[in-house]
């Protein structure tokens, strides 16, 4: 959508007065137009989950704040597609099984049948995308806090080796899921990963632990902006982690 603005020029009419009776007329100069260029994409609140508890989290940037890093175009199709097709099937089901509309999230998912595949798949995707753009903001120079520092380091050795190892195992996952760092049983920083729309909060999870971010290998995370290079938008997005929601959360626990 665009706006124009007509934007109202001063009028100054000069009037040349060499004598009283010889006046000169200078020509008044067209408003001048100027086109101001509005947000291309939808506003993320306005996207709504259809009747039920679950709500998509608000976003607190707009879509194009994510770019360069993620273009606008992937972040409002992942959030106003993916992420309420999962929102949406997860309220369904809690209709048509009339459950408490006060359960949270974390309960179904660390009691469910794992062989319910639709609500496993629905609730995982309801979960892990919610965690995934809860923990985006745009590029910034945010690093963890001092507490999460010490903890990365004497985990994975620096930062650095940290932020490659992420990389590393996400880009070595193969077909759809999700890489994380969570806080495990033992209280360890670990990075793991699982397929579709598992998480560590499952009971089937090879390693169960809370999670403290996770990073989204789906294609359809990346594939509009970076189609096959998916090294490069894991790169991307390592650099729009929230570190200072991630810091409070790990400190939190
Ligand atoms: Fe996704």
């Amino acid at each position: 959508m665009r706006i124009y603005l007509l934007v109202t020029s001063f009028f100054i009419l000069f009037i040349s007065c060499k004598n009283n009776d010889n006046l000169v007329e200078v020509q008044i100069p067209e408003p001048e137009i100027i086109e101001e260029k509005a947000s291309n994409f939808t506003n993320s609140n306005e996207i709504k989950s259809e009747t039920g508890p679950f709500e998509l989290v608000q976003l607190k940037y707009k879509f194009e704040d994510y770019a360069p890093n993620l273009d606008g175009r992937t972040m409002e199709t992942h959030y106003s597609k993916h992420l309420l097709s999962y929102a949406n099937k997860l309220n369904k089901i809690v209709a048509e099984n009339k459950w408490s509309k006060k359960t949270k999230i974390e309960d179904i998912l660390l009691n469910l049948d794992v062989n319910n595949i639709e609500l496993r798949k629905s609730a995982g995707g309801y979960y892990n995308h919610n965690l995934f753009f809860e923990n985006l903001a745009p590029k910034s120079d945010l690093k963890p806090s001092d507490t999460l520092t010490m903890a990365i380091d004497k985990h994975f050795g620096s930062f650095d080796a940290f932020k490659q190892k992420i990389i590393t195992t996400a880009s070595n996952l193969e077909g759809s899921g999700w890489t994380w760092l969570i806080l495990n049983k033992k209280g360890d920083l670990e990075i793991v990963t699982t397929i579709n729309n598992d998480n560590p909060l499952m009971k089937d999870a090879l390693i169960k632990g809370t999670p403290l971010f996770n990073i989204d290998t789906w294609e359809h995370a990346y594939y509009l902006q970076f189609q096959n290079r998916k090294v490069e938008y894991l790169k991307k997005v390592f650099e729009l982690l929230n570190w200072d929601l991630i810091s409070k959360k790990y400190e939190s626990l």
